[in-house]
């Protein structure tokens, strides 16, 4: 008996409970457990001999759980109570001593703190991965020209090597959101009891230890209601995922035979049930489409602290939906961006085509006309005027004589003609960080420096 005068309504069963969502924890439920019992039994709170009988049935449970044997109940709410659940059946009555000094306040977030920690390792990992693969296509494409873009109308001509990089620093950036997240798990919540701290001369460093923890968290009350920890993973994913739908849509356009500068991997796109012909890149697509996913995980999170009063609140039992949705999304996102990365074949020829469009080259016409005192805004006049009549007689910059050019400018001398035929655009960009490959090759070291 307890103090309820009649059974749960179903579906305040349905709302309350969470074991569907939280059973993956439990791997991180069983570590701390473990490390839980070798306390107690330490500090004399229960004895060695319920100690070593705990341990065994937690080590019996977590076979069952590896082995996809374990049977849950229908009244097992989570994945805490399941545990304890059959660590009693095994264990009977020492079973009942596992939740000495421990509530599953501080229990659950000790699992995600854990959880959370992982998950960030292996993204980090992930992250590494695809900068590996971006940078080893980097060198492979050192001197290979496209037209970069602004407002995707073709600016001015870059190697394909300095696009590439340009992913790898977003990516690092990511890399070190990851890190921040790690430095937010560094503490164990576990020992902080429901909210108030626990009755039991408990040895909490001991824990933290044994769990790889650099210390213990310094206050109950945040310790069983802090999630921040979730949000800095959720909102360095968030970043990370727009990042890649960045890329997902560079790749959705290239692969397109309007652009065809690259060929997608066949393993990582899909036939058409009606065309033939048709390649599709559905994974760049998605990593497009997935990102606004994993912000929104980060938004709706953010909902659920908002205005919450200390300690903990039922409200935090959501937490996992979006911190889980979020690393599953982003560890498929990643693999597919190192996938396609890592089998793209680019077409040179077709990207050399578009990078020696005849107009590519007014940026550095205007700066000639600078080099010769020419005011930089009036010289941006003068080319923009050769531009507009060149186009409309349907030529080049190129094919434009030096009487042509002098009537424009009396600065348009011959060297102005060998710069237009010299195709020299591209290395003349040696400023620092620049699409030289002077400064292009210099990037790649300091990116492969990054990977140690
Ligand atoms: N399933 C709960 C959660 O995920 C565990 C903590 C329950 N604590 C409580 N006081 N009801 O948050």
């Amino acid at each position: 008996m307890n103090r309820f005068s009649e059974p749960p309504d179903p579906d305040f069963d349905a709302i309350n409970r969470s074991l569907e969502v939280d059973k993956r924890l439990w791997p991180f439920d069983v570590a701390q457990s473990r490390a839980h019992v070798a306390m107690l039994a330490a500090q004399g709170i229960i004895d060695a001999e319920d100690a070593g009988v705990i341990a065994d049935a937690l080590a019996a449970v977590e076979g069952e759980l590896e082995a996809g044997l374990f049977r849950f109940e229908p009244g097992d709410e989570d994945i805490h109570m399941a545990i304890e659940r059959r660590v009693s059946e095994i264990a009977g009555e020492a079973g009942g001593r596992i939740h000495t000094a421990r509530s599953r306040n501080d229990q659950v977030a000790t699992d995600l703190v854990l959880f959370t920690r992982h998950a960030a390792e292996q993204t980090i990992a992930s992250v590494e991965r695809l900068i590996g693969h971006l940078i080893d296509s980097a060198e492979a494409h050192i001197d290979w020209a496209l037209p970069g873009y602004t407002h995707l109308q073709r600016a001015q001509p870059v190697y394909l090597s300095h696009h590439l990089l340009a992913y790898v620093w977003m990516l690092e950036r990511d890399r070190q959101r990851f890190q921040f997240v790690l430095s937010q798990c560094a503490l164990l919540p576990l020992g902080s009891g429901a909210l108030a701290g626990v009755n039991f001369d408990t040895d909490r460093g001991r824990v933290a230890d044994q769990l790889g923890f650099a210390g213990v968290t310094p206050n109950s009350l945040d310790a069983v209601s802090n999630r921040d920890f979730i949000v800095d993973y959720l909102s360095a994913a968030a970043l990370c995922a727009t990042h890649l739908s960045r890329l997902g849509a560079e790749l959705v356009l290239w692969s397109s035979q309007e652009f065809g500068f690259l060929e997608l991997p066949d393993r990582w796109t899909s036939g058409s049930s009606l065309m033939p012909q048709k390649k599709n890149p559905d994974a760049a697509e998605l990593l497009r489409a997935k990102a606004p996913r994993v912000v929104g995980d980060l938004s709706s999170f953010l909902g659920v602290l908002h205005a919450l009063p200390l300690a903990y609140n039922k409200d935090l039992q959501e937490d996992k939906e979006y911190l889980f949705d979020a690393a599953d999304t982003l560890a498929l996102a990643l693999s597919a961006a190192s996938g396609m990365i890592e089998g793209a074949e680019f077409d040179r020829a077709r990207m050399a085509e578009a990078a020696a469009d005849g107009m590519i080259a007014a940026t550095d016409l205007a700066d000639f006309l600078v080099r010769r005192g020419v005011p930089f805004r009036q010289s941006h006049q003068i080319v923009g005027k050769i531009v507009r009549e060149t186009l409309a007689a349907e030529r080049d910059l190129s094919s434009l004589s030096l009487d042509e050019l002098q009537a424009y400018s009396p600065d348009l001398d011959a060297d102005a003609v060998s710069l237009l035929a010299e195709d020299g655009w591209l290395e003349s960009k040696a400023s620092a960080g620049g699409t030289a490959s002077l400064r292009v090759r210099e990037q790649l070291a300091a990116a492969r420096q990054l990977l140690g």
